[in-house]
């Protein structure tokens, strides 16, 4: 865990020049296509710098209604100099303790392969979620580009790959998530329904 710490602090300064315009585009599908609205109560798991925060709030979420938790120090200390307002806990996701049945909505974005027990992100997250709240995994590039892109990085997450599609199938339904999505066809999406 160490490692990936220092990996996503060297690059937390950085982080927000990696971005490109049209992968903002993508953001944005991917709210719309997840209906988030003003009523949500919002996790962003893995918030990295708060690259999401100025979309939820262009949907209409209440700041105070954002809660970001990311494990790398450096991503959570721009985070909080971007967006003073936003909560934002650092740790392990896996680790800290979080409110139950408190979230309408979860979102895992661009970083789902960086979990190295992903079974336990879904057990927790269902746990975090009311009945009827929504976990979000998504991606901007599709499970192939984005495994190419780990394999070629040379770096911390060059063995870091995306969950199998049958496993994702497989723990939405163990840890009670309903209609499910997984589509793979422009960029990595997936979502579940917690019952
Ligand atoms: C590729 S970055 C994406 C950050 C942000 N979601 C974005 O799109 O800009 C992956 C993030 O996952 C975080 N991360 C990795 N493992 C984590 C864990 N176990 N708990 C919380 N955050 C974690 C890293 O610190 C990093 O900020």
């Amino acid at each position: 865990m160490e490692d990936i710490i220092r990996f996503f602090d060297s690059h937390a300064e950085k982080w927000d020049s990696y971005w490109k315009e049209e992968e903002f585009g993508i953001i944005r599908k991917i709210l719309e296509r997840s209906s988030l609205s003003q009523e949500d109560s919002v996790l962003d798991i893995a918030s990295g710098t708060g690259i999401l925060v100025p979309y939820f709030l262009e949907f209409g979420v209440v700041a105070s209604c954002i809660q970001g938790i990311d494990i790398s120090p450096k991503m959570v200390e721009i985070f909080s100099q971007k967006f003073p307002q936003i909560p934002v806990i650092c740790g392990d996701f896996l680790l800290k303790t979080l409110p139950e049945n408190n979230y309408s909505y979860a979102i895992i974005f661009n970083s789902f392969p960086h979990f190295l027990e992903p079974e336990k992100v879904f057990e927790k997250v269902s746990k975090l979620l009311k009945p009827k709240g929504k976990l979000v995994v998504a991606h901007t590039k599709t499970r192939e580009a984005l495994d190419r892109h780990h394999q070629n990085s040379g770096s911390t997450v060059r063995t870091h790959r995306l969950l199998e599609d049958k496993l994702f199938l497989q723990y939405y339904q163990k840890y009670g998530f309903t209609d499910v999505i997984l589509d793979n066809s422009l960029y990595f999406y997936t979502q579940g329904v917690k019952k």
